[in-house]
């Protein structure tokens, strides 16, 4: 029995423990308070800021060009909105299509319209523009669907006010509001619609259309709510790991906690960095992850301790020290992995990073000091004391292991029977790894090769459909457009050249020499100098139409087009697509007419030319980003590599490290190539043919979480095994039983991951799809064949190099009892 001054120093400690206990259970309760109302705050953060492109791309560049010599392109760019009718028998052109057309061009005067002074383009339209009347002939070209169907009637604005006037008590007030001017059309369109043709269908689209139904996007309520149907599914495996029901009141009270704390951190933030709207959803997902991965560890090490009849006070001091070791490296870890995307250069990629990071060290705070706190004070109300009985039926079992094993007391408590009884399978399957680790290397190696080898296929994606709700009715109606009518008719790619003789029969010829570039690489038509639409003008031609003698018609065409598209030395050439342009084939698109543009220019010394519009400015955002991505690997590696060298003073560890995180990274990847850039799916999921490529918004983040996930795992192992190899066991029986105890966990903590990403599956944005896919791919691979197969493996046919140099005592068991173990597990099993 101890001596009365121990116990007296024991009941000093225990109630220091417990004040300490209470001043934080009692700080997490005013975290809640505090910064819970700010949550609400966080989520509404919607400022639709895309990814921008540097100041001297391409493209920003092309677009100032545009704005210099063609400012009413440059403003109407975006601007035609469209309306796509369909007969619902067969047939569109009807009297009641004519008399909803007019009743659009009488309503015209509406307030709400006025100021955008419309220009109405269709069948039954005047279609006049200014003083010329298009052709009738050309309208039913462009307009009129080949089988008679459909026809589009298309709002063209052609004045873009960007203030509005406010009496607000008595005084005018004058604010920058261009949206207010599009809302209003916007409800003037859909008040003419609920009064449209009978006999017609008519769908509602076009770039104002798309951004403003995007102002409505809900997409952030529909994730919250695919996240609470995951929940049951998450609290199953947790009850099945922790093995008592009513822990399962902390898990929550934690997680609230770190959402409250880090909702409090992230928005005063967010004032100085603006955050993109897909920084929320990416927030919640991640602290679902991670706060309960995090305790998941905690509850299953208290369980363990508890088990094996340790003190409450020292199961405390277990969980803050061991465990919590092991949850700050890994914070500290994946906080660098987050942190790092401050060397991409792109500001939206800098909140993501920030606020994520900010997540996890919240969660790492939180769990490392409410959790153990909390299971202090009233965890042990919750756990079943265990019967004398089982007590000494565990107890004899235990030495006759021991003596099974011939271990000494100390290490035969470690290896208790209940392990081997829990763990039998991990022991198996360890057994199965010890015997061949090359083998069991090279053949993870060759099942993922075919993976790994589509990685440099991998391409990204510039299309802003993929980044929009599939079902948003515009952009349903767009793609319905797009099968019937070229998809790029109403949003055009400019072409911009500079140079004083364009104007001149070299200049012409120099001219079409570059529509014929356009033509190889694939446009519907032009419009320019040279080109009306689908006929081509050469120098003889211009001059005869230009002259007073041409038909009166074709004379104001072009006289029209030239006042428009020629600016003293500056001509405008307009390429419409005959796919959308913004859409999956966009950067291809420009990428190659960038190239044929160069060349142009390489041939033509005297002339400048830029392309803008479209898709350019998203290419160049995607150049940026993407170009980025090694960059920040390195960086991110690189430290990562040099801290755990810091920690675990072992040059060996941090490089299997790195490699393993390569490894899931380039499988990942590769999987992803397979399933979004082959047509493997497009049976099961048809609308994934519209889309082609990765978005390249995913690709820095998912790397990101994919390198903090496979971290969590490998410091949650690899501490484990540091346990075993600091109580005397040698290497290959360190990692063989590091790997058994933690086998069960890790697996659990992986499944929760994988469910709490695959929320995100049941946005309809393709975006979110692939960011799911790409961070559940990677954890199964993280939690399924690395930690199981690869890192034990590595490790143990890297056989006594030593993967601790220093600090590790000498090991003094090794031989035979490691078979030992396994066979015990074994003839328990069988
Ligand atoms: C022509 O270009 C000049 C700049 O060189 C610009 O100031 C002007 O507004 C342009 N004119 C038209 C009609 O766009
Ligand atoms: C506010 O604007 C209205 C017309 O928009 C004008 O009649 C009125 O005088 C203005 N009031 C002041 C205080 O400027």
């Amino acid at each position: 029995m101890e001596s009365s001054s121990d116990s007296d120093d024991d009941s000093i400690t225990a109630r220091r423990y417990k004040r300490i206990a209470w001043c934080v259970v009692l700080a997490g309760l005013l975290t809640i308070l505090v910064g819970l109302p700010q949550v609400p705050v966080l989520l509404h953060y919607h400022q639709p800021l895309g990814f921008a492109a540097t100041p001297d791309s391409p493209g920003i560049l092309g677009q100032a060009e545009l704005k210099t010599f063609f400012p009413a392109f440059a403003a109407g760019a975006e601007a035609p909105v469209v309306l796509l009718i369909r007969g619902r028998n067969g047939k569109v052109l009807t009297k009641e299509v004519e008399e909803f057309t007019a009743r659009i061009e009488r309503a015209l005067t509406d307030p709400r319209a006025e100021p955008l002074h419309p220009l109405l383009l269709g069948l039954y339209a005047s279609n006049r523009l200014g003083s010329l009347k298009l052709p009738s002939d050309l309208v039913r070209r462009k307009l009129l669907s080949k089988d008679q169907r459909s026809t589009l009637l298309v709002l063209l604005p052609t004045s873009f006010p960007s203030f509005a006037t406010f009496r607000e008590k008595g005084v005018n007030r004058t604010v920058f509001a261009p949206w207010l001017y599009r809302k209003q059309l916007m409800e003037f369109l859909h008040e003419m619609l609920l009064d449209g043709p009978a006999d017609a269908e008519v769908l509602l689209t076009g770039n104002p259309v798309i951004e403003y139904e995007r102002f409505f996007d809900r997409s952030i309520e529909l994730l919250l709510r695919a996240e609470l149907c995951v929940l049951p599914f998450t609290t199953m495996i947790f009850i099945w790991l922790v093995r008592e029901v009513r822990l399962l009141v902390f898990p929550p009270l934690v997680l609230l906690c770190s959402l409250a704390l880090s909702a409090a951190c992230s928005v005063p933030l967010a004032k100085w960095t603006p955050l993109s709207p897909d920084v929320p959803p990416a927030m919640i997902s991640v602290l679902l992850a991670f706060s309960l991965d995090y305790s998941l560890f905690i509850l299953s090490r208290f369980m363990e301790n508890h088990s094996k009849g340790v003190e409450r006070e020292e199961n405390a001091k277990i969980l803050v020290c061991e465990t919590g070791h092991t949850i700050v490296v890994s914070g500290i870890l994946i906080a660098i992995a987050f942190f790092g995307a401050f060397a991409l250069p792109e500001r939206n990629l800098h909140s993501a990073g920030q606020v994520l990071g900010i997540t996890v060290v919240c969660c790492m705070l939180v769990n490392i000091a409410l959790s153990p706190s909390l299971l202090l004070l009233f965890g042990w109300r919750f756990v079943e004391t265990e019967s004398p009985d089982s007590e000494s039926e565990r107890e004899a079992l235990m030495g006759k292991e021991t003596g099974l094993l011939g271990l000494s007391g100390s290490e035969g408590e470690t290896l208790g029977e209940e392990a081997f009884a829990k763990h039998k399978n991990w022991f198996r399957f360890m057994r199965l790894i010890e015997r061949c680790p090359r083998g069991a290397v090279c053949l993870v190696f060759l099942i993922f090769l075919p993976l790994t080898w589509q990685l440099p296929k991998l391409h990204g994606t510039a299309d802003i459909y993929a980044a929009l709700p599939r079902d948003m009715p515009s952009v349903l109606a767009m793609r319905e457009l797009a099968r019937e009518f070229p998809g790029g008719q109403f949003d055009p790619y400019f072409v911009v050249l500079t140079g004083d003789t364009l104007i001149s029969e070299e200049g012409y010829k120099a001219m079409l020499q570059l529509c014929g570039m356009l033509q190889n690489v694939g446009v519907d038509s032009i419009l320019g100098p040279v080109y009306l639409l689908d006929r081509s003008v050469d120098w003889q031609t211009s001059q005869r139409w230009q002259s007073v003698l041409a038909p009166s018609e074709i004379h104001q065409t072009y006289r029209t087009v030239m006042a428009s598209h020629v600016n003293g030395s500056a001509v405008l050439l307009e390429a419409f697509t005959d796919f959308l342009p913004r859409g999956s084939k966009g950067a291809s698109w420009v990428r190659a007419v960038r190239q044929g543009l160069e060349i142009w220019q390489g041939e033509h010394p005297q002339f400048t030319a830029s392309l803008s519009g479209g898709a350019t400015l998203m290419v160049d955002a995607q150049d940026t980003v993407m170009q980025a991505v090694p960059l920040y690997l390195l960086i991110c590696i690189s430290l990562i590599t040099l801290v755990v060298f810091g920690i675990f003073r072992s040059l060996l560890l941090p490089l299997r490290l790195a490699f393993a995180l390569l490894f899931t990274l380039a499988a990942t990847f590769g999987t992803a190539v397979v399933f979004y850039q082959t047509p493997l799916l497009h049976g099961l999921f048809p609308w994934l043919a519209n889309y082609d490529g990765l978005c390249y918004e995913i690709v820095p983040m998912a790397v990101c979480i994919a390198i903090a996930l496979g971290l969590d795992y490998d410091i949650f192992l690899v501490s484990r095994i540091v346990e075993f190899r600091k109580e005397g066991f040698n290497d290959p029986t360190s990692i063989v039983l590091g790997v058994a105890n933690t086998g069960g966990i890790i697996s659990g903590a992986g499944a929760i991951m994988a469910l709490a990403f695959s929320g995100l599956f049941f946005s309809p944005k393709l975006l979110h799809q692939q960011f799911a896919f790409l961070l559940v791919t990677s954890v199964l691979l993280d939690t399924f064949v690395v930690r199981t197969i690869l890192v034990p493996a590595m490790m143990l046919s890297a056989g006594d190099y030593n993967w601790w140099p220093r600090q590790m005592p000498h090991s003094r068991k090794r031989g035979p009892q490691l078979m030992a173990v396994t066979d015990a597990a074994q003839s328990k099993g069988g």
